[in-house]
């Protein structure tokens, strides 16, 4: 299928985009209104049309993402959608390819998304990143105490101080950050019942926040995201989880950067075994819901630092997206041959030099192994991605990298 042809939205568009969300159920209040107006402020937004008007938008933020201690330039793709009369014909590929090639010809070197699901975004090259674990907990339950200061309450109206203490929280390998404010201002305007709980510097900057959306009388409620720095700070945090536990019976919360919320709570199991099937079940969920693929190869294995000798081997990538690429885009993709040296100093360039020993893989693969969200030998088991033995292992001996949290819903 040839990719069909997308432009940027103007205002104009405001109206197809509205009618659209509403069809594809992300309006269903003057909050989510209000959240998609505010999100396409903060935007580059590409619309499809059919019959002459935009049948399907896609939305795509700037951000930044930390991998080990490389700051690097990210596109992250907010949201896709395609109207009811315009599905199966081509147009949400074709949509996410344009906004993600424009934004790897402005200098993104990764993008991002949340996925609704596995197998769509894979034909663009996009990889899977490792499980994310979140526990629906009872506060009661929390091992840690109840803050003795008070907390200030939040709400929209304080979006933007909420986005620079987002910005400013601590951050592990993966971290994920998108700059506009608008996008925390849109995520708290969509929030039902949503509230905040912090507390800030005299100067009235937060030091470190909670975001909530509450649910009924007892919960459960969800925590859609803790900005932090100290681990002294997320603990004030989580206390002030537990000071709802008198009335509230569960609370979602996802595992914080590099913690592993288990070890918080108390008798995990036995609130598992004895809740079991409840409204107010404690248990653990995981599933990989974003997915990740690079754009500018160079710069990406640029942030790998290898100690040892270097490593030189060929890289055949394959790079589904350069099918759905508009006509006239700048940025090709990265279908083809590259020779690439992993080192204290590591380098990409175009071209299979002769004589190495070489990986054969998708471009989604090997974000997933640049990323560290899985090992070479585990890829070669499971996916688009191989090369000798002695190469997996080599790769597996020289990049040691933490699993990646991106520690924000995309
Ligand atoms: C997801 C969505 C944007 C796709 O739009 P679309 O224009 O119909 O998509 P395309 O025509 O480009 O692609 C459809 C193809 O993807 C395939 N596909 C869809 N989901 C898939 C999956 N999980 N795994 C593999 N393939 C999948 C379809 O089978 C179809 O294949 P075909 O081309 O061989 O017939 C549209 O269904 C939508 O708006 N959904 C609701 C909003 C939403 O969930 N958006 C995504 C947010 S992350």
């Amino acid at each position: 299928m040839t990719a069909p042809p997308t432009r940027l939205a103007t205002p104009a568009d405001f109206a197809a985009i509205l009618r659209t969300w509403q069809e594809v159920g992300w309006v269903e209040w003057e909050g989510d209104r209000r959240g998609l107006e505010t999100l396409i402020g903060a935007s580059h937004t590409h619309v499809a049309d059919l019959h002459g008007g935009a049948e399907g938008a896609c939305m795509v933020q700037d951000g930044t993402l930390l991998h080990e201690d490389t700051e690097l330039p990210i596109a992250v793709v907010g949201s896709i959608s395609v109207s009811r009369v315009a599905r199966r014909r081509g147009l949400g590929a074709a949509l996410c390819a344009a906004g993600v090639a424009e934004r790897a010809a402005a200098g993104s070197a990764v993008a991002f998304l949340g996925t609704f699901d596995q197998g769509f975004y894979d034909r663009l090259g996009f990889g899977s990143g490792p499980y994310v674990h979140e526990w629906t907990l009872d506060p009661a339950d929390l091992r840690v105490d109840v803050p003795d200061r008070a907390p200030i309450r939040l709400g929209p109206q304080d979006s933007e101080r909420m986005h620079r203490n987002r910005l400013a929280r601590f951050r592990a390998h993966g971290a994920v950050s998108v700059m506009h404010a608008g996008v925390t201002r849109s995520e708290a305007a969509q929030t039902r019942r949503g509230f905040g709980l912090g507390y800030a510097a005299p100067s009235g900057e937060l030091t470190h926040h909670v975001w909530m959306e509450a649910n009924g009388e007892h919960g459960p409620y969800r925590a859609h995201w803790l900005a932090w720095r100290t681990p002294g700070e997320l603990h004030e945090l989580l206390g002030l989880i537990r000071s709802l536990g008198d009335q509230i019976h569960a609370v979602t919360v996802q595992d914080p950067a590099g913690i592993q919320l288990q070890d918080l709570i108390n008798r995990p199991m036995h609130g598992y075994r004895t809740r079991k099937g409840g409204d107010y079940w404690q248990r653990p969920f995981s599933v990989a819901w974003w997915q990740a693929r690079i754009l500018d190869l160079p710069r990406c294995v640029a942030a790998l630092r290898c100690p040892g000798p270097a490593l030189r081997f060929g890289l055949e990538l394959h790079d589904p997206l350069t099918t759905w690429l508009p006509e006239g885009s700048s940025w090709r993709g990265l279908d083809g041959g590259w020779t690439v040296e992993l080192g204290e100093q590591s380098h990409a360039t175009p071209g299979l030099a002769r004589g190495l020993p070489v990986l054969r893989a998708g471009v989604a693969e090997f974000s997933r192994f640049w990323l560290g969200a899985l090992s070479a030998r585990a890829l070669s088991a499971t996916a688009r991605f191989e090369a000798p033995e002695s190469l997996l292992a080599d790769l597996d001996r020289r990049v040691r990298l933490p699993s990646p949290h991106v520690d924000w819903e995309l």
